[in-house]
């Protein structure tokens, strides 16, 4: 163990027999879109090199497919020949002269492939997928075990120290080794021993291809948490052969892409899926890693002290923070920029076919081009605003060496932040709020609280910042000033009574949440894994294929209607890989959720509405308004008018609902530019 450290079992070393890792943190495997970009290679380089220069101990890189079938869409990343395998040598290189340590990952799509040309090992469309797969024959299975060995082949001669077999999510080896998408009667179907054929086969080979001194992990399905999926006996099983088929280390998968359970969104608690990576400790004596929503050295130290596995992967981590592990090893655990979970900029962009990066820290998979270098002339800038707009362009332009004071009317900095922590499962904002705290400190900010900022105070300054961010829309509906009308900062911030019956008026992000704050039963489930669990339906007993139960869930402490007037489905703008979460959770506690609604009046009687030319009267004791917002520009306007020049950002220069992800971006450029 690591001695004089608050994370010794993080940090010590992990001997591997052929080299030794120099701490048990994994930088677990993401596709940022880079991988298919033009200069794609040269931006990883200095995404991995970063990554490997703040000390983490083995970087797994983002999926690539063994051959054409297998790529995620067409033209996506694959390593077939000698010739993509030297592109790779730019990565490789970059990581080791870091002194880093890096493996790729071979994910073959199987049929969540977005193409005409996807296989399976039976020919089932996946509830998430419009395409249905090719069954592959024989010796396409063959050769597709070929095509893995080669694939590993290629990256040990691009320089990776390993690689990384992804046998979890869902994806084809997953689909092997799953009764409910392997219908075969060949030798690859049928019984446990057949369907696992697959995978032992692709690790047996690849280890006869690459040698005994080279990394070879497999990321094993532990919980498939679907229908038909294995049982706890059968991942145990399938682990010691595959250890016994030559892998050097076992990673954790949690949850296929279909299964209906958030496994790494915000509202999961912390670690809470690291229980499953304990049943198997012992099991093998392989190193076992762990992961998902392990986003602190105290929790990942914690996991490893409590034997829950031998190794700590990360993930989003490490788009949020480079330095993750320098810092905690500095003793700086309160410098760290805190993955929040959100999704917003990683996950949902790569669903969108947009280069992944991260909402706490745009220079993910930008490090190329956003750059924060020293400044050659200082100056003095005033930034008005402390929420993430204002606080991201404060502390990146002190970075550079500018004199910055950060103004807000407010008592606390974060702006809205301060709001959305305060809602069920955004716990999390509270780090981003500790990083911006720790930041403004570090690098000299002066900053002034309760201080609202007029024109006038702005005379003696070279730049000016306006991050004033928003104002809530009052819609124009008769009755709108009746005492059962509220706002969202009324509820969320100020904590007025709220009834039982309840209307909230206008389904973005901002209603979603407002209707989660107030149907929460109380038991705060995204801090603690049983009551999550017991309220999404996993077994923890691990009594039933797959890990599912019956969920249980508490009642709602009050009846919300969620209400919007445009036609498109409530929650349609939501995050692309978070939404469908939200609306279940709001089904879950009877919410009623209506489109195209057209709100006539509010009196005593409660809500006067039409829906599909119907008129009605909701009963209810409150209504919410969480009808939008408009861009709060009176500062900005102010300087203009007195012939001063200033800089508009984040929510006062577009108001779009949860866009903290523009505000820090936005804010961060302009550092960059200033
Ligand atoms: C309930 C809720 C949940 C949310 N959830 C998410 C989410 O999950 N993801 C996401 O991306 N976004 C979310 N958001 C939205 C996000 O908080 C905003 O997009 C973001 O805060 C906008 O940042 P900003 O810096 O532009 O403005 P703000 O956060 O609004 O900050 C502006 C600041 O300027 C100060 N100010 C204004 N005028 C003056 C003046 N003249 N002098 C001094 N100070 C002044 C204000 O006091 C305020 O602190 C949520 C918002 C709410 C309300
Ligand atoms: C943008 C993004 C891309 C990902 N791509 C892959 C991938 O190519 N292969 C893989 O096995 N997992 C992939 N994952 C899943 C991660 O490896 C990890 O399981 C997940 O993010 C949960 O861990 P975390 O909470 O530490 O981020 C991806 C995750 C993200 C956010
Ligand atoms: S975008 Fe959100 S979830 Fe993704 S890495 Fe950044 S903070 Fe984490």
């Amino acid at each position: 163990m690591a001695p004089n450290t608050p994370y010794p079992h993080l940090l010590s070393p992990l001997d591997l027999g052929f080299t030794t890792l120099p701490n048990r943190v994994l930088m677990g495997s993401m596709h940022v879109g880079l991988e298919e970009a033009e200069h794609g290679f040269a931006r990883m380089a200095a995404f991995y090199a970063e990554r490997a220069r703040g000390g983490v101990g083995l970087i797994v890189t983002g999926g690539i497919a063994p051959n054409e079938a297998g790529r995620p869409w067409d033209g996506g990343a694959k390593l077939t020949t000698p010739e993509e395998a030297a592109e790779h040598r730019l990565i490789t290189d970059a990581v080791h002269a870091e002194g880093g340590r890096i493996a790729m990952q071979i994910l073959h799509f199987g049929r969540y492939a977005y193409h005409e040309g996807l296989v399976a090992p039976s020919a089932l469309k996946a509830p998430i997928s419009p395409f249905v797969p090719n069954e592959l024959t024989d010796s396409e299975v063959e050769q597709t075990i070929e095509d893995y060995a080669r694939c590993a082949e290629l990256a040990r001669e691009a320089g990776y120290d390993g690689v990384e077999v992804m046998g979890s999510e869902g994806y084809l080896i997953n689909e092997f080794i799953a009764a409910a998408t392997n219908r075969r009667t060949d030798r690859w179907g049928g019984s446990y021993e057949n369907r696992t054929r697959f995978p032992r086969e692709i690790v047996r080979r690849i280890r006869e291809r690459v040698g005994e001194d080279f990394i070879v992990v497999y990321r094993l399905s532990m919980l498939d948490l679907v229908p038909g999926g294995s049982t706890l006996d059968e991942v145990v099983a399938l682990a010691k052969e595959i250890e016994a088929a030559g892998a050097t280390i076992i990673n954790t998968g949690i949850g296929w892409h279909e299964a209906r359970i958030p496994t790494i969104a915000t509202s999961v608690p912390r670690g809470a899926y690291t229980w499953v990576t304990k049943r198997l400790m012992g099991a093998v004596s392989v190193p076992l890693v762990t992961g998902n929503r392990v986003n602190t050295p105290e929790v990942a130290e914690q996991v490893l002290a409590e034997g829950r596995a031998d190794m700590v992967s990360m993930a989003r981590p490490f788009l949020a923070d480079p330095e993750f592990v320098a810092k905690a090893a500095a003793g700086r655990a309160e410098t760290i920029n805190t993955c929040i979970g959100c999704n917003q900029a990683c996950l949902d962009h790569t669903f969108s076919m947009k280069i992944t990066s991260c909402l706490v820290n745009p220079r993910a998979c930008h490090e190329t081009e956003l750059v924060l270098s020293p400044t050659r002339l200082a100056k003095r800038i005033a930034v008005v605003g402390a929420g993430p707009a204002g606080l991201a362009c404060a502390v990146s332009a002190a970075e550079r060496g500018h004199t910055i004071t950060l103004f807000d009317a407010g008592a606390e900095i974060g702006g809205q932040l301060n709001v959305a922590r305060r809602v069920p499962g955004k716990e999390e904002f509270d780090e981003t709020l500790r990083y911006f705290r720790v930041q403004l400190a570090e690098r000299g900010v002066d900053v002034r609280l309760n201080t609202y900022v007029t024109a006038d105070d702005l005379a003696e300054y070279d730049e000016v910042v306006v991050a004033t961010g928003v104002t809530p829309r009052v819609p124009a509906i008769e009755g709108v000033g009746h005492p059962s009308v509220v706002g969202y900062l009324d509820v969320l911030r100020d904590g007025v009574p709220v009834g039982e019956r309840v209307a909230v008026l206008g389904a973005g992000g901002i209603g979603f949440d407002v209707a989660e704050f107030l149907t929460d039963g109380g038991e705060g489930a995204s801090r603690d894994p049983e009551t999550y669990f017991r309220q999404w339906g996993v077994d923890t007993t691990y009594a039933a294929a797959g890990g599912l139960r019956t969920p249980e869930r508490p009642r709602p402490p009050r009846q919300v209607h969620l209400l919007q007037r445009k036609t498109t489905k409530v929650g349609a703008g939501l995050g692309k890989t978070t939404g469908w979460i939200h609306r279940t959770e709001l089904k879950h506690r009877g919410v009623t959720m209506v489109a195209g609604v057209t709100y006539d009046r509010i009196d005593d009687a409660g809500l006067h509405l039409t829906v599909d030319g119907e008129q009605q009267v909701l009963p209810v004791d409150t209504v919410v308004l969480c009808t939008g917002q408009e861009p709060r520009r009176d500062l900005y306007e102010a300087l203009t008018a007195a012939g001063r020049t200033a800089h508009l950002i984040g929510g006062a220069d577009i108001a779009a609902e949860l866009d903290a992800k523009r505000a820090i971006d936005q804010g961060t450029r302009l550092a960059a530019a200033l």
